[in-house]
């Protein structure tokens, strides 16, 4: 088997290899061709348009943040939140301001002098400890529209709790609030959250809770979603995708289905999906692919990896994981599954929506499935890429730390992901085979690599705010000629933890044809998106395409 994978290995790397021979000999071809004066024009037409791809790099931007966090997401001040459970033990990190946590609940130090929670900069690396109370053991979260982020649920004493983050600059002293009038009625362990159009939080399952509720609640209670009461082991952290017409894709175990929340009815319902479960603790991941044009384009939900229903429950046997990606078309009168095999199987791994619409598959395991101490095993230390326009996969070179249970993976305003976390024990355990890790580190995509820099935009005027479906204009400066593909996409930035980014989304602008303002700055016209539904209020990440590579991207807030 391990050979088996090895020689699997081998033989994409070749591939990936072969395909960078035939770009460079292709740039060569050209480059003879220009010096004899036969080639007039480089990349004369978008459809001759094949820039080299570069190369992907990873970084390591800090040896010790301190905690090994478990839920992470990226602020429209720039900073990253990072937010492990309270009821750990003692972190790496201390409070600031010899501030201690006393909280008699609490089920590891009711005197606790570390932080579980931290602001981490990615522009200069430092971090700045913050204070939670209650425990956020396995919870969930999203941004509201107006850039706090509402974070919900945990365990033992936090299993209730609503609190906030109102997020601010590297020079602020923002923290966590809990909150004393707001309560989920529900306990969520393990629950999926969903921002909607309204600005309404939708908070979905949990163990032992097969049930959704609102925040602020719409005073009807609870509602049951029997496709997770039917599930009751691989029901947790379900995937939520918000459909541009405002109805809400579920997925569980194999199964989906679709949420009128407004009626509390199911609209309709999906084959299982083959193979393997795809929640946890047999976690893939999810993502709903980039919305078209602005947002009129139909819907198509992409799941991939998982582990065997065996997994969980005989960890000594370390299954296989899931080799399979599936995509549907949800609007399909008769939806069906596409299955793909990705060039190296995955579980707990994470799926990033990058500024060019592809799909980053990164961190995760080939056996095994999610839990504490042994039961996964053999990291996967390559990412691949995904691109659903071509149906291809790209391996991607590797990092040289496992990520497993309990890490994250989240994009960067200026494309690059950032990676944390890792932990697969109860407390901070520094030794064994996959110790707590306590790294960050930043994988750069191709798009990144120097070699773009001739072709790659900058914005040199962009809005700050946005109104659905209401005309603006962006300037943006690129060093070279422009030559088709130019593009504009908005990317929310979720809630990361547990393989599955709650409230990731992607919507490309229509555009029109790039006008030429002085030698090398070009006014792009566009709309904002068609409606809330296409892109709930919120703060998304802005950025210019040429040439599939994204500008730097800036925050704005579509309202
Ligand atoms: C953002 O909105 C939430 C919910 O309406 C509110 O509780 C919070 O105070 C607001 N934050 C700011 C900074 O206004
Ligand atoms: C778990 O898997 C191992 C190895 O495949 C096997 O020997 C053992 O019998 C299994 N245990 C159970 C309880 O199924």
């Amino acid at each position: 088997m391990q050979e088996t994978m090895q020689f699997e290995m081998k033989l994409q790397t070749a591939k990936a290899d072969l395909s960078l021979r035939r770009e460079i000999w292709v740039l060569l071809v050209w480059l003879l061709l220009v010096q004899k004066g036969e080639a007039q024009q480089p990349f004369a037409s978008p459809a001759q348009t094949s820039p080299s791809p570069g190369t992907a790099t990873w970084a390591l931007l800090h040896k010790n943040v301190g905690i090994a966090s478990m839920h992470t997401a990226v602020t429209h001040t720039g900073q990253v939140l990072f937010l492990d459970r309270t009821d750990i033990g003692p972190s790496l990190i201390s409070l600031a301001n010899g501030l201690c946590r006393d909280n008699q609940r609490d089920m590891s130090s009711q005197h606790d002098c570390t932080s579980h929670s931290l602001m981490f900069n990615p522009i200069d690396n430092s971090v700045r400890p913050l204070l939670v109370i209650t425990d956020t053991w396995c919870s969930s979260g999203q941004f509201l529209p107006n850039g706090t982020l509402m974070q919900t649920g945990g365990y033992n004493d936090g299993v209730q709790r609503v609190r906030w983050l109102t997020p601010c600059g590297s020079d602020g002293s923002c923290d966590w609030v809990e909150s004393s009038t707001d309560l989920l009625q529900a306990g969520r362990w393990y629950a999926s959250n969903q921002l909607l159009p309204d600005g309404r939080m939708f908070v979905l399952g949990g163990q032992y809770s097969p049930t959704y509720e609102f925040i602020p609640s719409n005073g009807l209670g609870i509602f049951t979603l029997p496709l997770l009461e039917s599930k009751n082991y691989f029901n947790w952290y379900p995937f939520i995708h918000l459909l541009p017409d405002g109805t809400l894709y579920i997925f569980a175990d194999r199964d989906s289905l679709i949420l009128d929340y407004n009626t509390n009815t199911i609209v309709k319902t999906f084959p299982s999906i083959p193979g393997e479960p795809r929640n946890y603790p047999c976690a893939g991941s999810s993502v709903m692919f980039a919305l078209e044009n602005g947002g009129t384009s139909a819907p198509e939900v992409l799941v991939c990896g998982g582990a065997s229903i065996m997994a969980p429950g005989n960890v000594t046997a370390q299954y296989p994981a899931s080799q399979t990606c599936g995509r549907i078309t949800v609007w399909d009168t008769n939806p069906g599954w596409s299955m793909q095999d990705m060039p190296i199987r995955r579980n707990m791994g994470d799926m990033v929506m990058l500024p060019n619409s592809q799909i980053l598959i990164i961190n995760g395991a080939q056996n095994g499935a999610q839990g504490w101490d042994n039961a996964a095993s053999n990291p996967v230390l390559n990412p691949v890429i995904y691109d659903p326009d071509s149906w291809s996969f790209q391996v991607q070179p590797a990092s040289t730390i496992p990520r497993v249970y309990h890490s994250t993976a989240n994009l960067l305003p200026d494309g690059r992901v950032l990676v944390a976390g890792s932990n697969c024990h109860i407390h901070y355990t520094f030794v064994g085979e996959f110790p707590t890790e306590l790294r960050v580190e930043a994988f750069q995509p191709a798009y990144m690599d120097p070699i773009h820099d001739s072709i790659k935009p900058l914005f040199v005027s962009n809005p700050i705010t946005i109104s659905y479906g209401a005309p603006f204009d962006v300037q943006v400066s690129i060093p070279g000629p422009v030559q088709g593909m130019v593009g504009l996409t908005l990317t929310s930035s979720p809630f990361t933890t547990h393989s599955y980014s709650q409230g990731q989304r992607q919507v490309k602008l229509a555009i029109s044809p790039p006008m030429q303002l002085s030698s090398n700055v070009y006014s792009i016209s566009t709309k904002g998106p068609l409606n809330a539904n296409v892109a709930p209020p919120s703060w998304y990440m802005l950025h210019a395409l040429h040439q599939q590579i994204p500008s730097y991207g800036v925050w704005v807030q579509v309202q």
